[in-house]
């Protein structure tokens, strides 16, 4: 690969350490035996999986050694958070797919993840490559506003089960629908969010209102989700706090809200509308 030096990776570098130093990590490219099982494990203990790994430590040798994105992040010499992602493109490598990020528990809500995701930035940007898109589950709150609020992604498409069952502790047998988002690593929004500053599009749900933005679907008084009108062109969709714990306690209620997204959210984007923001408590925004 030639490494490219622009002011957008110098930039991209820098942003990186200051996310190391407020998280308190170091974080590295996974490369040897050793770090390839500890971040096996690390994603393993995330998912709660007895049984087979997530990605298991031999998968993921092959795909460092071929060159792909692996990074772990470390506190006091151990590792408490790992990325992997992988060269991708339909017609020659243009772009990379990120396939599975996981923090310890213990350790989350620190900027570990956050500081990950810059290494990874930075890591693309160096290799001349300036988008990065991956899935995420649309029902988990905390990761809608990770991806498009703290790290500046757009949702842009809407699959159906996308991986079949996985029978984890997060996804809890549920279907395993998923957004598709896009990270535009040289993007104006990317770069503010990466220096810390996400100016989130979708923070002020008021504001929205105002604007004649109508509420789809929204967080009923009992977890459930109400309907509202979702034919227009600029769309709120709320979604609960925490679709882990109530996938736990009641697998039906689970279902109902995984039909009701599907349908709202997957129908919108279907007819070209992308989610623009999302608001801490819960709010997509989506537009033309
Ligand atoms: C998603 C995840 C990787 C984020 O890592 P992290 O180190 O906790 O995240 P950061 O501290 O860098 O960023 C925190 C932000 O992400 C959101 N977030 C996501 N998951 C969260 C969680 N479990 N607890 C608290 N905040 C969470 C918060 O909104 C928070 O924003 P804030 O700091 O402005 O409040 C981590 O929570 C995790 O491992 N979750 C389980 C595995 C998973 O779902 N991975 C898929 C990611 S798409």
């Amino acid at each position: 690969v030639t490494i490219v030096a622009t002011p957008v990776v110098d930039r991209a570098l820098k942003a990186l350490r200051q996310a190391e130093a407020a998280a308190g990590v170091t974080i590295s490219m996974v490369r040897d035996v050793e770090a390839v099982h500890q971040a096996s494990e690390v994603w393993r203990k995330v998912w709660e999986r007895t049984g087979d790994r997530p990605v298991p430590p031999e998968v993921l040798r092959a795909l460092s050694h071929a060159g792909n994105y692996v990074g772990g992040a470390y506190r006091d010499g151990r590792m408490i958070g790992a990325l992997l992602g992988f060269y991708a493109g339909q017609d020659g490598v243009d772009h990379a797919h990120s396939h599975i990020l996981g923090v310890d528990p213990d350790a989350r809500a620190g900027g570990v993840g956050f500081a990950l995701k810059l290494h990874q930035r930075h890591w693309a940007l160096e290799r001349g490559l300036d988008r990065i898109d991956w899935t995420f589950d649309p029902l988990v709150r905390n990761n809608a506003f990770f991806n498009i609020n703290k790290l500046g992604c757009r949702g842009v498409e809407y699959h159906v089960d996308f991986y079949g069952e996985m029978p984890d502790a997060i996804n809890g047998g549920d279907r395993t629908d998923r957004i598709l988002v896009e990270w535009r690593l040289a993007s104006p929004e990317v770069e503010m969010a990466a220096a810390g500053g996400a100016a989130p599009a979708g923070a002020d749900i008021g504001a929205w209102r105002e604007r004649g933005a109508v509420v789809a679907i929204e967080v009923g008084a009992g977890e459930e989700p109400v309907l509202g009108d979702d034919g227009g062109d600029l769309l709120l969709v709320q979604v609960p706090e925490d679709i882990v714990a109530l996938r736990h306690q009641d697998a039906a209620g689970g279902q109902r809200w995984r039909a009701a997204v599907r349908d709202v959210l997957g129908g919108a984007l279907g007819r070209g509308l992308e989610i623009q923001g999302m608001s801490r408590d819960g709010w997509y925004v989506l537009s033309r």
